[in-house]
C-alpha cells in the first residue's frame, strides 16, 4: 500500500468557480447563504468570489458586497486578474488574493485578454505589493495539462510557469486541469515533480471532472504526496472561456473517497450536501453527484 497523507485540506471553490459559470443570476443573499452553510460544514479555506470585469463574468459583479458581508472565518480567497481587481479586492477588505494565469497563451488571451508573458509582467508588482502588505497570495495555473485551444501542454512548460510564480513570492500554487483532460499517470508525475521542486510552497490540485477522472486523479495525486485539493460542492463550475469544460470534482464525492481511506478533513459530508440544497433551487442545472443523489434519497 502507498503511504497517503493522514490529513487533507479541501479548498472549496463552489461559490467562485461554481457560480461564475451559472446561467441564472443568483441573488447575493443566496450566495452568502451557500458560503455560510459551507463554513458550517467545516470548510476553512474557500474561494468566495472574483474581482473581474462584470462585462466578462456578470455572475461575479457583486464581489465587493460578498466580501463586505461574509462571516470572516478561515482563509477566504478572491480572484484578481489585474491591478484594478486587486485594488478593488483589498479596498473591500479581502485578506487573501488569488491571481490566475494560463500556461497556454491562447487560453490566457481568451480568459484575460493578455498573453501569458504579459500577464506575468502585470502580476509581478501586484504580488510584490500584496506580500509586502502581509496578504496571502495564491497563484492559479490554468491549462497545466491540456488546453482546449492548443491541446497537450508539456509538463516542463507548466513547471517553468510555476517556477516563475515561486520566484515572485506566492504562498500557494493551485495547479489546474482546466478542461478535465488529465489522467492519473500524468497527475502523479506532475504533482510529484511539483512537490519535489517546491517543498516550501503549498501545492494544491484543481481538477475539473469533465471526463469523470477527477477522483482517480485525486487518488494518484495523494500518492504523490498532495494534501490540498480544490473541490466544488455539487460539482458546480467551469470556466466560461474553456469550451467544453464542466464542473470541478465534487466536494461531497471527494469527501466520500477521503472518509473511506480514513483521511481526516474536518468536513462533514452531510452538511456539504445541505449547503448544496441552499443554492440548488436557484441553478439552471440539476445537481447529479453521487453523494448528493444518495443524500436526496434520505431527505
Ligand atoms: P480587458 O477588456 O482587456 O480589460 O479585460 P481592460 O483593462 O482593457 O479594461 C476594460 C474595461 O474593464 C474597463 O472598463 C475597465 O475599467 C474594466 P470600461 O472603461 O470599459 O467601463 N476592468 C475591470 N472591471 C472590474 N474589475 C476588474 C477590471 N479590469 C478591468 N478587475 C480582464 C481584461 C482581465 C478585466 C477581463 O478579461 C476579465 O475580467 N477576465 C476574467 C475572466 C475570468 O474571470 N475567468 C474565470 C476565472 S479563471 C478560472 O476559472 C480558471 C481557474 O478555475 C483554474 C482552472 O480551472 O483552470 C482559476
Ligand atoms: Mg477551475
Amino acid at each position: 500500500m502507498f503511504s497517503l497523507p493522514k490529513n487533507v485540506t479541501l479548498i472549496e471553490v463552489g461559490p467562485r468557480d461554481g457560480l461564475q459559470n451559472e446561467n441564472n443570476s443568483i441573488p447575493t443573499d443566496q450566495k452568502l447563504a451557500f458560503i455560510h452553510a459551507l463554513q458550517n460544514a467545516g470548510i476553512k479555506e474557500m474561494e468566495i468570489t472574483s474581482f473581474v470585469s462584470p462585462k466578462w463574468v456578470p455572475q461575479m459583479a457583486d464581489a465587493s458586497e460578498i466580501v463586505h458581508r461574509v462571516k470572516k472565518l478561515g482563509r477566504q480567497l478572491v480572484l484578481t486578474p489585474n491591478a484594478r481587481g486587486a485594488e478593488n479586492a483589498l479596498e473591500a477588505g479581502a485578506e487573501s488574493i488569488a491571481v490566475f494565469v494560463g500556461v497556454s497563451d491562447t487560453f490566457n488571451r481568451h480568459n484575460i485578454n493578455r498573453s501569458t508573458a504579459e500577464s506575468m509582467e502585470l502580476l509581478q508588482p501586484i504580488i510584490t505589493q500584496a506580500k509586502e502588505d502581509g496578504h496571502f497570495v495564491r497563484a492559479c495555473i490554468s491549462t497545466a495539462f491540456h488546453c482546449p485551444y492548443e491541446g497537450f501542454i508539456p509538463p516542463a512548460q507548466t513547471m517553468a510557469l510555476c517556477q516563475q510564480f515561486v520566484r515572485m513570492g506566492v504562498d500557494e500554487l493551485s495547479v489546474a486541469d482546466t478542461d478535465g483532460m488529465a489522467n492519473p499517470s500524468a497527475s502523479y508525475s506532475l504533482f510529484l515533480a511539483l512537490k519535489e521542486q517546491f517543498p516550501d510552497i503549498l501545492i494544491t490540485a484543481h481538477f475539473h471532472d469533465t471526463r469523470k477522472l477527477g477522483l482517480a486523479n485525486i487518488y494518484a495525486s495523494l500518492q504523490a504526496g498532495v494534501d490540498r485539493f480544490d473541490t466544488s460542492a455539487g460539482g458546480l463550475g467551469g470556466c466560461p472561456f474553456a469550451p467544453g469544460a464542466t464542473g470541478n470534482v465534487a466536494t461531497e464525492d471527494v469527501l466520500y473517497l477521503l472518509d473511506s481511506l480514513e483521511i481526516e478533513t474536518g468536513i462533514d459530508r452531510e452538511k456539504i450536501c445541505a449547503a448544496v440544497d441552499t443554492v440548488a433551487p436557484y441553478l439552471s442545472r440539476p445537481i447529479e453527484t453521487a453523494m448528493y443523489n444518495l443524500y436526496k434519497r434520505n431527505h
